[in-house]
């Protein structure tokens, strides 16, 4: 007799069903049987961020969520929202910051301050900070990814855009 579990949800905009064992973490449905490679798995203890998604409009840690869990629910991850443009003016930002180096953190960052931006969008830099501090990144030491999310937010209330970066040749 199969131990596994019949789930189903949404993912990024597409209805998913699976079987899969009841232990299963949600960050490992999504990687290895999904594909989706954006959120990353870093300490798997719930501290560094890497694995960070959201399901039903909250960000969750993949790695401490089991994939039973998200049964019946809309998960999302980097890869849809960076299609649906949620995430296009922090994705700008953090280019023009040179807020990523490696990657690693990134797609965890991005949801973090996605979510900050919509939370508080007159958070102050000190704010900005505490809100990420959830999220590890072990290249940028904080100060560009902070940058990127401060001018995201002043840009916001102005209602400006953040340009995009321009290819040099
Ligand atoms: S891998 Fe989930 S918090 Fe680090
Ligand atoms: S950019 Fe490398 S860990 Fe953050």
């Amino acid at each position: 007799m199969s131990l596994k579990k019949k789930i189903s949800m949404t993912v990024n905009g597409t209805l998913v069903n699976a079987e899969v064992e009841p232990r299963r973490h949600l960050v490992d449905f999504l990687r290895e049987d999904l594909h989706l490679k954006g959120p990353h798995l870093g300490c798997e203890q719930g501290a560094c961020g890497a694995c960070t998604v959201k399901v039903d409009g909250q960000i969750i840690r993949g790695c401490l969520y089991l994939a039973v869990q998200a049964d019946g629910c809309v998960v999302e991850t980097v890869e849809g929202l960076t299609k649906s443009g949620v995430l296009a003016d922090l994705q700008e930002s953090f280019m023009r910051h040179n807020a990523m180096q490696c990657g690693f953190c990134s797609s965890g960052m991005l949801l973090a301050a996605a979510e900050l931006v919509e939370k508080q969008p007159k958070a102050s830099r000190e704010e900005v900070r505490e809100w990420i501090s959830g999220n590890y990144c072990r290249c940028t030491g904080y100060h560009s990814i902070v940058d990127a999310i401060v001018d995201v937010l002043n840009a916001r209330a102005k209602g400006q855009k953040i340009k995009p970066v321009t290819a040099h040749a």
